[in-house]
Parts: structure tokens; sequence; C-alpha cells
């Protein structure tokens, strides 16, 4: 499977400092075709970047979504508003899990938004660290494929980020061998659901990733790329990380 490689920006750069990155890294990551690179900017960057990634091979993407497609929904941005700007969308990110009491049941209605509006969904899972002290780990992430996929038939585009949150902001990554472990029990879940559709669905790590440790997780049977936050604000450490990621190819 081909790497992906995703920057999540989160609630950082303005239209101008997008504009200013991208032109620095379109370049060398033209040259690199067997990684896909994507990258989810604020919703307020999409559209001049949606013009800056013409005929080059960088995708966009969103950080969230409302389920409703339209209507008196104050500040809140629909799938078909965004199907004209970017073709993937950040779904479950943990910090809107927590920050924004984002539950199961609105992830799952915004997973169906997203796919029944032909976008691609990155469904992000992970256990706290109480979870995974407890030995928990496994039923939480568990619970959360079922409950975030209830009642979806059909998974052909899905993304799955495994990032757990203790791992996310802090710099103390997972190790590999758990980011590898952790990927094998999740694709065994969606096999249990899906069926060898399983064997398609790209899962990536998540979680204090830098040009350091990527080939560590890309390097992993079940890992299949990364969702990249904070190494991916600059140009330099994300041209690296998607240099670095050629290696399954
Ligand atoms: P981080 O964030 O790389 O800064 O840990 C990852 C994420 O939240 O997607």
């Amino acid at each position: 499977m081909k790497p992906l490689i995703i920057a999540n920006w989160k609630m950082n750069k303005s239209v101008n400092e997008s504009l200013s990155f991208f032109n620095q890294i379109i370049d060398p990551l033209s040259k690199i075709n067997s990684v896909t690179t994507v990258i989810c900017p604020p919703f307020t960057s999409l559209s001049e970047l949606n013009k800056s990634i013409a005929g080059t091979n960088i995708k966009l993407g969103a950080q969230n979504i409302y389920f409703e497609n339209n209507g008196a929904y104050t500040g809140e941005i629909s799938t078909s508003m965004l199907k004209e700007l970017c073709s993937y969308v950040i779904v479950g990110h943990s910090e809107r899990r927590t920050l924004f009491n984002e539950s199961d049941l609105e992830i799952n209605m915004k997973l169906k938004a997203v796919i029944n509006e032909g976008l691609t969904p990155i469904l992000c899972i992970g256990e706290s660290i109480e979870s995974r002290t407890n030995g928990n780990a496994n039923q939480v992430i568990g619970e959360q494929i079922t409950k975030g996929l209830e009642k979806i038939a059909s998974i052909n585009n899905l993304v799955i980020a495994y990032e757990p949150i203790w791992a996310i902001g802090t710099g103390k990554s997972a190790s590999s061998e758990i980011a590898q472990e952790m990927s094998v029990i999740i694709r065994s879940k969606i096999h249990e659901l899906y069926g060898v559709m399983s064997e398609k669905i790209p899962i990536l790590y998540g979680g204090s990733v830098n040009s350091e440790n990527i080939k560590d997780f890309v390097s992993k049977d079940d890992i299949n790329g990364a969702l990249v936050g904070s190494a991916s604000l600059d140009p330099k450490s994300f041209i690296s990380i998607v240099s670095e990621s050629q290696i399954q190819t």
C-alpha cells in the first residue's frame, strides 16, 4: 500500500502563512510520487490552497465537519461545501472528542455524511493513558470502531488513524511495536465487521511523529502512514517526513 502522510495543522496558520508553506513544499514534494501527501489546514485556508494544489500531487483535507447538509446551524460547515475544496475529512480527533465532547454517535453521523458525499474520512481513534494502564486499550479501540462505524455498509474510502491520546502533542510517541500491535488489533476488528476489505484500509499512526521516528513507523507491516501534528507545521520537517516515508515502496 502506498504510504499516506497527512498533516493536521489544527488551529495554526493564516491564509498567507498557509500559502507560504505550500510554496516551500511544492517543488520537493512534486518529486515524491510514491507517497500520498494530504494537508489539512484550517477551513479558512482551504479555498486558496485548493487553487495552489491544481496540477500537483498534493491533496487537501478538512479537520472537521457538521453532519447536516445545510440549514440553520450557525458556525458549521457541511460536506457538500467541502466537496468543492478538498477530498479528505478528519473525523473524531481526540481533541474534538475531549474538548468539544464529541460522542461516538456524533462521529458516526459525521462519517456517514462524509462517505455519502464521496469524500474520504480519516477516523481517529485512540485510548487514554488510564485505559492503557488499566489494560483496557483494546476494548476502547474496539468500541470506538464499532460505534463509529455503526450501520455504515461500505468502507471503500475509509482511513483509520490510531492516535493514543498520551502520545499526542507530548513529544513522547508510542513505540513502533505498540503502534504495530494496535494496528493489527484494529485491522482484525475491521475484518470482523467487513471481511477482506480490512486488507485495503490504510491504518496510520499519529502522536508525536517527527522526521526521526517516521521511518520506524512506516516500516511496520500494518502501519500505512502517519497523521502528523506539530511536526507538519514546519516545511523542512514536513518534507523530510514525507521523504523518509518512501521506505515501503
Ligand atoms: P502531534 O499531533 O503530532 O503534534 O502529536 C498529532 C495529531 O493530533 O494528529
